[in-house]
């Protein structure tokens, strides 16, 4: 816990303090007209007893006994309000330490959540573990094993410290090289790493082939697809990375990461083939970014001929609309981009 935290803590408890303590010191302060209230008082129950006893004999003194109490009372209503009585002090020390107990689990439950208030999910989620850094790391350190590596070097992806990542998961694939997202992450982090050095234009094939290990060894893990498709891209692969990137898109339907490089992938497509363009504006939606499939079928080496797409294209197929507007120029570019996935 920060430095800071615990200032924030140890002052919500004094304010709490305060509050509570408030009546206590008050109920010290004395009354200044304490005598002369209670002189008054005393003079009231005297007259109204006197007149409660009043004999038949007496009753010719009963209108002044009934003056004077009358007086009294007036008296008695002229005088500030006294100051509200003492509470027992069990009380007020029980309420003390409900307050303090109350405002020390508050402070603790929601301070945390308080001060990463400012922070998106994923800056938060990046402090969180980033704080737990050093521990992860001094327990994988001691005693190596395969668990705590990959911990440290997830806590260390998250956090964004990528040496440190790089280092942990190598560390675990030495004792079993079998570990999808210890591949993967690895393989992301040399092939970025690249850029950064000014090496983009030679990709690094080993980071590659991590990458596309992991893959194979774990195909429905979105983020092996995320990353593989992130990786094809790299090395020119448009239509292959967009089958991945959609694979993603699949298992994770919530997951956003592939959106923009699928949209940059798409307009480098678009601008380098025409044919692309029309498909991506008209056949994609069914038919997969990269033709892969979705509604519907695939259209990768399915052994389609020019002369059928066209024909498909012009009249539509069974729940296929048709498209007759495409023609020309376009339906050639397109059916040129549909025949090339044949080979
Ligand atoms: C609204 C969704 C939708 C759109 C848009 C769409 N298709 Fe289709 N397509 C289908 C469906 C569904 C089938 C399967 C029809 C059947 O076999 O009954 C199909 C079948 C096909 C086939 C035959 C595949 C095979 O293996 O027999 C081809 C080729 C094809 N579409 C090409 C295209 C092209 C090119 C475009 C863009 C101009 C396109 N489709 C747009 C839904 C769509």
């Amino acid at each position: 816990m920060t430095a800071l935290t615990l200032t924030l803590l140890a002052l919500l408890l004094v304010a709490g303090a305060l509050l509570v303590l408030a009546p206590l010191r008050q109920a010290g302060v004395s009354d200044p007209d304490a005598l002369r209230r209670s002189e008054l008082e005393t003079e009231r129950e005297r007259l109204f007893a006197e007149l409660r006893g009043l004999t038949a004999a007496a009753e010719g003194r009963r209108p002044e006994l009934e003056n004077r109490a009358a007086r009294v009372l007036r008296s008695l209503d002229g005088l500030p309000p006294a100051p509200s009585g003492r509470l027992p002090a069990g009380w007020l020390w029980g309420g003390l330490t409900l307050a303090a107990v109350l405002v020390g689990v508050g402070a603790f439950s929601f301070i945390p959540a308080w001060q990463l208030g400012g922070l998106n999910p994923g800056e938060a989620k990046t402090v969180k573990t980033a704080v737990l850094l050093p521990g992860l790391a001094e327990r994988a350190k001691a005693n190596g094993s395969v668990p705590d590596e990959l911990a440290w070097g997830r806590a260390a992806f998250d956090a964004g410290q990528y040496d440190q990542a790089a280092g942990a998961y190598a560390a675990a694939l030495k004792q079993n090289p079998r570990q999808p997202e210890a591949l993967r992450r690895l393989g992301i982090i040399l092939l970025t790493r690249d850029d950064t050095q000014g090496q983009a234009a030679r990709p690094n094939d080993q980071a590659f082939l991590l990458i596309r290990t992991a893959a194979q060894l774990a195909p429905d893990d979105p983020e092996s697809q995320l990353l593989l498709g992130f990786a094809l891209s790299r090395y020119g692969q448009d239509t292959l990375a967009l089958n991945a990137l959609e694979r993603y898109r699949s298992l994770n339907p919530q997951g956003r990461d592939a959106d923009e490089m699928i949209a940059v992938i798409r307009g480098r497509q678009n601008s380098a083939d025409p044919g692309l363009g029309v498909y991506a504006a008209n056949c994609a939606s069914c038919h997969g970014a990269a033709g892969g499939g979705g509604v519907g079928p695939s259209l990768l080496h399915a052994g389609l001929t020019r002369a059928s797409v066209a024909l498909i294209v012009r009249n539509g197929k069974g729940a296929m609309p048709a498209f007759p507007q495409i023609s020309g120029k376009s339906l050639d570019e397109l059916l040129a981009v549909v025949e090339g996935w044949q080979k």
